[in-house]
């Protein structure tokens, strides 16, 4: 009988043989010595033997037995399993679209089969704001909904939506009884037009805008100079925090255009009081003093690596290295900064499998070459994100997501030298039935791995999405205005 377990064990011995076992043949027992994530399993004529030190442990080893469960029938095997990280997560964009609570409940039972344990919940964005805050309640009257969208259709109804005090809650439950720590993310001062739209004297003009329609990044962002903006944050971080038990807090960070910050009298009087160079330092004040409020909280900071870019980020923060041309990231980690790898070319699953196929997110190792002794063990772990700009619904996520999402939990899981692709594919395919019962329609094996034809209508279908009259408008309009700051400079 195979063994189709994901993440692959660490170690895995097969006796030969299988049975059936009846209720009183599992026995479960606290075992001294083991981890806290580690279990142990023993299976042959006699039953099935499970040890464990804590519920988590437990949890996992019935994922295990889940997995090897063939109508009643176990193979005879011993498990000693732990995982290689400790911070194995996974992210769902609930700005651009969002899912029903049901449906990331089924993403979460998924991610809970493979053993994850962080759930990192995007919740506010440009093009929507979608948590309760009763403080600021123009937030989900006004930033939750948008005219349409210009990303996936010409759609111009109103789209939108919020989640409840009370939904957030119930999925919060729902992940602590899967043993999934759940972390809210409120990216700031940039990816923050929903929040400006509802009340607009938080940016530098104080104009009054939209919540955006259009994917990308965008200038305006939240004015660092004006002291009610800070407060605020601090608000909206107190009623969150509230909702959320974890110690960590995502506070974003990335993508902040800094030319309306260039501009504002506010910002720069603030860059000349506190001795700043410029808006970058700007940036890094702006996000320690965020950091500040939550370690009085007793919280920890996740931020995005472009967070590192002032060189002011305080110590303790966990960085989330995403795209980082400049080596800061490994930077940060070597001299004793904590890292989660969630690489954009590998672990991005929003790009389809003619960009990102399930070949090259299986075989990313996140031991970055240019970290050392002291950096690799810095990385805490591995995340995988799904954006949702051009995911409209819960079956293009599933195909999305499965089995790429499978690839990153045994990277997460499995010791680098154990992982062997072939074998991974044949498990992940074994697992279909298991997600089909759990409503989750995974990805037909012929779209993981495209041949050269497969992957140049991948990339036409993606990056065609791209090129309307907007965009390319835009993009002209942007090239000439930078022509003209040039000129004028010289
Ligand atoms: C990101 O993809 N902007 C974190
Ligand atoms: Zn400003």
């Amino acid at each position: 009988m195979a063994v189709n377990i994901i993440p692959m064990p660490n170690k895995l011995f097969e006796y030969g043989g299988e049975k059936h076992f009846r209720k009183n043949e599992f026995v479960f027992e606290k075992k001294e010595g083991l981890d806290e994530e580690d279990y142990e399993l023993l299976i042959n004529e006699n039953g099935v033997f499970v040890s464990y030190s804590t519920e988590k442990g437990r949890f996992y080893a019935e994922k295990t037995l889940r997995q090897l469960d063939n109508d009643g029938a176990y193979p005879f095997l011993r498990i000693a399993d732990s995982p290689r990280f400790a911070y194995r997560a996974f992210m769902i964009d609930s700005a651009r679209h969002m899912q029903t609570i049901d449906e990331i409940k089924k993403y979460i039972e998924a991610a809970a089969l493979y053993k994850f344990n962080v759930f990192h919940w995007h919740l506010s964005d440009d093009q929507g704001w979608r948590i309760e805050i009763e403080k600021y309640p123009e937030l989900t009257k006004v930033g939750a909904f948008r005219n349409g969208h210009g990303f996936t259709s010409k759609n111009k109804a109103v789209y939108g939506g919020y989640y409840t005090k009370a939904q957030i809650k119930e999925v919060v439950e729902f992940c602590r009884e899967r043993h999934i720590e759940v972390i809210p993310e409120i990216d700031m001062p940039g990816h923050m037009i929903a929040a400006i739209a509802s009340y607009p004297e938080f940016s530098c003009e104080g104009k009054k805008i939209d919540v955006e329609l259009n994917a990308g990044v965008h200038k305006t962002i939240l004015c660092a100079g004006n002291e009610n903006v800070f407060k605020f944050c601090f608000d909206v971080i107190d009623e969150v925090c509230e909702l959320f038990p974890c110690k960590y807090f995502h506070i974003g960070g990335d993508e902040a255009p800094k030319k309306l910050w260039d501009n504002c009298p506010k910002c720069k009087e603030r860059i000349r009081e506190e001795g700043l160079k410029d808006s970058e330092e700007l940036q890094g004040y702006f996000v320690n003093r965020i950091i500040e409020h939550l370690e009085e909280k007793g919280k920890a900071p996740v931020v995005w690596n472009e967070s590192l870019k002032s060189g002011m980020l305080k110590k303790g923060a966990l960085v989330a290295d995403w795209m980082d041309r400049e080596n800061l990231c490994e930077e940060w980690a070597n001299n004793g900064g904590k890292l989660i790898i969630e690489d954009f070319f590998h672990y991005y699953l929003d790009y389809n499998y003619g960009i990102t196929p399930l070949r090259k997110t299986y075989s990313f190792n996140p031991m970055l070459e240019k970290l050392d002794i002291e950096g690799r063990k810095n990385v805490v772990g591995v995340e995988t994100p799904i954006w949702t700009e051009f995911v409209e619904d819960f079956e293009k996520l599933s195909w999305l997501c499965f089995p790429r999402m499978m690839a990153v939990a045994e990277t997460g899981w499995t010791n680098w030298g154990r992982r062997n692709y072939r074998d991974f594919v044949k498990r992940a395919e074994a697992n279909r039935p298991i997600l089909l019962s759990m409503g989750i329609n995974m990805a037909p094996k012929m779209d993981w791995d495209p041949l050269p034809l497969g992957r140049l209508k991948g990339r036409v279908s993606h990056y065609g999405k791209f090129l309307t009259r907007e965009n390319i408008s835009n993009f002209i309009k942007e090239k000439q205005e930078k022509k003209a700051e040039k000129k004028a400079e010289n």
